[in-house]
Parts: C-alpha cells; sequence; structure tokens
C-alpha cells in the first residue's frame, strides 16, 4: 500500500535507474537485427515516431501513475481507483515481469558464456560455420545455460536485495556510465573499418518504399519493449521519483538515451558487418554468430568481443534487477513478505521458469504449447499479448480515468513546471495510443490483414 515516506532516487538516480531499465538486449540485440531486417534507415524512422508519440506519453502516463500513488504497479491502481478492478491491471504487469525474466536470465547468461569465451580468445581463427555450431551447441546443452543463468539471477538477485537507494540507484549510476564508454569506443572502432562507412549509408539512408505496415507495428511492438512500457515497470520506479522531479523531463530523456544506445549498437553493428561482407539481414543470431565471426577477423579480437559482451551483461542486468523490482515492491507492500524474503522467493520462481525456457531449446525441444516451446512462449505472451494490453489499460487510466486537473498537478509538480502540452498528451493517451496498440496487437494475430489494412 501507499506509503509516506517512500524511498526517493536522486534527481539522477532516477534517470540511471530508468535509463536501466529500457536499455537492455531490446536495444542490442534485437534492435540492430530488426533494423536489419526490415531494410535500415525506414525502419529507423518510423521507430523514432513511435517512441515520440506513443513511447513518451506512455511513459510520462507510468511515471505519474507510480508518483501520484507512492506504491507498487498493483498498489497504485488500487489507491488511485480503489473502487474498480483496475489493480488487475498492476498485478498482470507482475505476472508479465515474472515471465519476461523467465526467458530474458536465460539469454543474459548467454553473455556471461561468451564473455568467459572472449577472455579465452576462443574466436579467432574459427569458421562461422564452426561459430554457428558452438552456439547451437551451448545454447542446447541442458546444464551450462543453465549455470550463467543462475549465477546472472543472483547478481539480480543481490542488487534488489541491497534496496531501491543502495542496491538499484548506486549500481545503476556506475553501469550506465560505463555502458556509454563502451558502446562509444565499439562505434568509433566500427566506423573507422575499411568501408565501414557503407553501414552507417545503410543505417540512415530512407528508403521510403521500404515502409509498409509490417515496418511500423514492429517498430512499435519493439518502442514497448525496448522502453519497458505496458507492464508497470516505469509505474514502479515512478513511484520512487521526487514529488520535485519534472516526469515529463525525465521520461524525455530516458527516451533519448534509450534510442541513442539502440543507435549506437548499430553504428557499432553496421559498419563491421558490411567491413567484412556479410549479409545485414542476420536475424537474432546477429550478436552470438555473426558478431563473433566479425570479432574474430579483426585485430585485437579478444578484446573487442570481451568488451561487446560485458556491454550486453551490463544492459542486461539494469534491466533484470528493474523487472525484478516490480515482483518484489509488490509482494512487499501489497503482500508483506519481506523484501528479503520477496527477492529470494521470486529469484528461485525465476530460475525454475529460466531452467523451463532454456530446456524447451535443447531436451525439451519437442515439448510445445500452441506450437512453442517455454523460451518462444515466454517472449511471444509477453512482447505480444501482456506488454500491449498493459499499455492500452494504463493509457486508457492516464487518459479516461484519472482527474486532468490531477494529472496538471503531478506533471507540473504543483505548478513549479509549466505544461504546454497537456491538451496533446491527453489526446494521446486517450484516442491515439489506445488506438494504435490495439493494432499491433491485432497485426500479431494476423486481424489487421483480415480487417483489410
Ligand atoms: N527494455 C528492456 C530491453 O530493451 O531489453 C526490456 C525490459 C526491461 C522490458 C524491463 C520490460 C521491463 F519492465
Amino acid at each position: 500500500m501507499a506509503k509516506k515516506d517512500r524511498i526517493n532516487f536522486s534527481k539522477i538516480g532516477a534517470i540511471a535507474a530508468a535509463t536501466g531499465s529500457a536499455v537492455g538486449l531490446g536495444n542490442i540485440w534485437r534492435f540492430p537485427y530488426l533494423l536489419g531486417e526490415s531494410g535500415g534507415g525506414a525502419f529507423l524512422l518510423v521507430y523514432i515516431l513511435c517512441v515520440i508519440f506513443l513511447g513518451l506519453p506512455v511513459m510520462i502516463s507510468e511515471f505519474s501513475i507510480g508518483r501520484m500513488a507512492q506504491a507498487n504497479a498493483a498498489g497504485s491502481f488500487r489507491t488511485l481507483a480503489p473502487k474498480g478492478k483496475w489493480w488487475l491491471v498492476g498485478l498482470m504487469g507482475v505476472i508479465c515481469s515474472f515471465i519476461i525474466l523467465g526467458f530474458y536470465v536465460v539469454v543474459s547468461g548467454w553473455t556471461l558464456e561468451y564473455i568467459a569465451q572472449s577472455i579465452g580468445n576462443k574466436f579467432s581463427h574459427v569458421s562461422p560455420a564452426q561459430l554457428n555450431q558452438s552456439f547451437t551447441n551451448f545454447s542446447t546443452d541442458t546444464f551450462r545455460p543453465i549455470g550463467w543463468m543462475i549465477l546472472f539471477t543472483a547478481f539480480t538477485c543481490a542488487i534488489v536485495l541491497a534496496g531501491v537507494k543502495d542496491g538499484i540507484e548506486k549500481s545503476t549510476k556506475f553501469m550506465m556510465p560505463l555502458l556509454f564508454l563502451i558502446i562509444i569506443i565499439l562505434g568509433i572502432r566500427s566506423i573507422t573499418l575499411p568501408n565501414g562507412t557503407e553501414g552507417l549509408k545503410f543505417l540512415f539512408k530512407t528508403d521510403f518504399g521500404k515502409i509498409n505496415s509490417e515496418v511500423v507495428l514492429s517498430a512499435m511492438g519493439q518502442a514497448f519493449f525496448s522502453l519497458s512500457l505496458g507492464m508497470g515497470c516505469m509505474i514502479t520506479y515512478g513511484s520512487y521519483m521526487n514529488k520535485h522531479n519534472n516526469l515529463s523531463s525525465t521520461a524525455l530523456q530516458v527516451t533519448i538515451l534509450d534510442t541513442l544506445v539502440a543507435i549506437l549498437a548499430s553504428i557499432a553493428i553496421f559498419p563491421a558487418v558490411f567491413s567484412f561482407g556479410i549479409d545485414p539481414a542476420q536475424g537474432p543470431e546477429l550478436v552470438f554468430i555473426t558478431l563473433p565471426h566479425i570479432f574474430s577477423q579483426m585485430q585485437g579480437s579478444a578484446i573487442w568481443s570481451t568488451l561487446f559482451f560485458i556491454l550486453l551483461a551490463l544492459a542486461s542486468l539494469t534491466s533484470t534487477i528493474s523487472l525484478l523490482e516490480v515482483i518484489v515492491a509488490y509482494m512487499n507492500e501489497e503482500l508483506h513478505i519481506s523484501r528479503a524474503k520477496a527477492a529470494i522467493g521470486s529469484s528461485v520462481g525465476v530460475i525454475i521458469l529460466g531452467v523451463m525456457a532454456s530446456f524447451s531449446l535443447g531436451i525439451w525441444k519437442e515439448f510445445t504449447i500452441f506450437g512453442l516451446g517455454f523460451f518462444d512462449l515466454f517472449d511471444a505472451l509477453t512482447s505480444k499479448v501482456l506488454m500491449p494490453v498493459g499499455g492500452i489499460f494504463i493509457s486508457l487510466f492516464v487518459g479516461w480515468k484519472i482527474d486532468k486537473q490531477k494529472i496538471y498537478k503531478e506533471l507540473s509538480s504543483n505548478g513549479k513546471y509549466k505544461i504546454p502540452f497537456l491538451n496533446v498528451f491527453l489526446l494521446i493517451t486517450r484516442y491515439l495510443a489506445p488506438l494504435a496498440i490495439l493494432l499491433i496487437l491485432l497485426n500479431q494475430f494476423g486481424l489487421t490483414k483480415w480487417l483489410g489494412f
């Protein structure tokens, strides 16, 4: 339930923690391969429009809900709308966090294996076919990925256990600048490779002919995942923000930084892809197979690949702690379970889901539900169903359920800041965002084609 003496992030801490949540595998692993598959600059342009017109308003909405209510995801809805069933939206977010963690920690564990392999200089003088085989052998193995996954979950749990200020704020304030430094170094190395500018052309040249409904809808889905929206994560972090913080400018800064990292990751990857004559439309294995291949041909390969996988691990860690915090804050405040018990108990649960997800790529390959193994099922269920549904309800809640005056007071910190965009913001949360997200949702099930879009 709402607490009067809630812990507050500092101004920089709020930006570091929320950017840490947003920047993750979504930016460095998923964004570049989606961009590669969807034709470069055209995807980038549509993505940026989705971030500005949908992502930013929904993030502002989540921050406001959390800070207004001073509570966890479910408790916030219960506090602001005690009579209705709105708290179920928050509960859905808590469940969604749990399921995302179930597959996210598996991929995060892979980053640790790849750091170890990079340090051991395992990628030099290895053919692409061998890299492919070694990735398949590793990811379908029964025990090795589980060991790394448990280790990664333990790191996440330790930070969350240390608390909001001493764990989350302190660690993200340290990790985020490091992450920016690494990605800038990698970007400079990549652009200066022979023929590297071809990759930049691919990234920034916009061919409007490539924009179609598929591209728009995939960019919109990616914007939600990348900005950690639709499942109460930014509500929980918003609840730790200081009453004097300017919420809209914090959201703007987080959004810009998240987009910048996605672009920087692409700048680190595509010039290298072009420089070594590789097809940019590689799909999900871009980071775990194609990049090691590229590193293997670069001078000082062990250094570059170690730096890259450290970057990926750090980015994942600042995201997994935000996901675990959603669950821990809920269990602590709603179910009155101590923070320590909540963090350890939910981590054990995450490990069980992680084992299921990891086994589904190997020994449980034959076992599927709706044609999907656990790994793909957890991914599809969260990013294709639960997050968009959550996003629709969060927008509707701010647009229709909360009094306009209350929103104004929250966003302006009681009149301290000017909010000239209030009406546009409400227009988006009332109509544009719910309708656009509904479209993503329908598209996932092929219904938009059926409706003639
Ligand atoms: N935004 C993260 C990424 O881009 O990898 C993923 C994520 C983190 C989604 C936290 C949702 C969340 F609550």
